[in-house]
């Protein structure tokens, strides 16, 4: 679109979200927007590290729980909004891995995740035993902060080099024409408003609030893409509807490790009602559907629709005509390259 006023070109600003209880597989997602659309800021929103986006590019395998999985452009500035919560070892970490220290920019405001958060969230039954957190220390973390008693990363000396205004750099990126890929963490349903409460994270995590994250406000957002796989799965505590029990999810391939914690995932169908709410609640305009192959194994890296054998075309279709919005985005397979893309090819 050209912008008459600026005479500059207006590139959408989308967030990406996941649209069941996590682990929809938003990390490809987003490394595959990365480098494909070459954002000028990936902006990392969500919860914090109780989070594990895995992303497979190069051969190489990443777990990603701080930096935005954008990181695979090595050209787009990785920024983490103001309210998301950092774990200061594990941040320091994943830059070393991914050699992004002159590309990483921090929230002054970000609140910091400390030893004592993390023992509270492992010793506290509540927390441990009925909701079975990720224990990373995110829940307390968020309780401190909501007391207004926890430490922020502007009183942290040894996240100096990295910290910048990440409302203003994204909001003028956005202003200037710029691409900006804002990502969301966790599900629709394991947020602490719209989620199955009281088996949820520590706040919201649709879409507005993710864009709250990063301070981006909701006229500035042009797209919003909901993240789902072909089959729902769910860590911890916290029903989930049409759960299979484990030797039959096994036998379909559709047994998961979480990425942070190592425990077994629990695995349903696809949840047509589920969808349509998450659709809802994020005001998503497209959608994205993961691990078609692992349903449909014949679609195993198809990169175009065409090629798409019929069993995995037509419940593609299926679930568009439930959800009322566009599938732009088909994973059939893991590392960043299966995928098939149907955005609108004049972007
Ligand atoms: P917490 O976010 O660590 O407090 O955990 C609360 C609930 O959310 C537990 O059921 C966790 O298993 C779940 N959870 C938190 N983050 C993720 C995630 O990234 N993927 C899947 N489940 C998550
Ligand atoms: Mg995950």
């Amino acid at each position: 679109m050209l912008d008459l006023l600026e005479g500059n070109y207006h590139l959408p600003c989308t967030v990406v979200v996941g649209g069941f209880f996590g682990d929809e597989g938003k990390g490809k997602i987003v490394s595959y927007l990365a480098l494909k659309d070459r954002p000028h800021i990936a902006a990392r929103g969500g919860v914090g590290t109780n989070a594990g986006h895995t992303v497979i590019y190069q051969n190489k395998l990443f777990k990603m729980r701080m930096l935005p999985s954008a990181f695979v452009n090595k050209k787009t500035r990785l920024l983490i909004g103001p309210g998301v919560l950092i774990n200061p070892s594990i941040l320091l970490e994943e830059v070393k891995m991914t050699a992004s220290e002159d590309r990483v920019g921090l929230d002054f405001q970000c609140a910091i995740i400390d030893n004592q958060h993390i023992l509270r969230d492992r010793v506290n039954e509540h927390l441990s035993k009925t909701v079975q957190t990720t224990g990373s220390g995110c829940g307390p973390c968020m309780e401190d902060r909501v007391k207004r008693v926890v430490k922020i990363a502007r009183d942290t000396p040894e996240l100096a080099k990295y910290l910048t205004d990440v409302p203003l750099e994204v909001n003028t990126a956005i202003d200037e024409g710029k691409l900006v890929l804002v990502e969301g963490t966790q599900g629709t349903f394991l947020s602490l408003y719209h989620g199955t409460y009281p088996y949820v994270t520590c706040k919201d995590v649709t879409a507005p609030s993710i864009c709250a994250d990063v301070g981006i406000g909701p006229t500035k957002i042009d797209d919003v893409i909901v993240v789902f796989k072909a089959y729902t799965t769910r860590v911890g505590g916290g029903f989930l509807a049409g759960e299979l029990p484990e030797d039959e999810a096994n036998r379909r391939g559709w047994s998961e490790m979480a990425t942070v914690t190592q425990r077994r995932r629990r695995a349903a169908p696809f949840n047509f009602d589920l969808a349509k709410r998450a659709v809802m609640l994020n005001g998503a305009t497209q959608a994205a559907i993961t691990k078609l192959d692992v349903i449909y194994p014949e679609c195993r890296g198809i990169t175009s629709v065409d090629k798409l054998p019929k069993s995995g075309l037509e419940f593609v279709k299926k679930i568009e005509e439930s959800i009322r919005i566009p599938v732009t985005l088909i994973g059939t397979g893991p590392t960043v390259a299966d995928i098939i893309d149907l955005r609108n090819p004049s972007r």
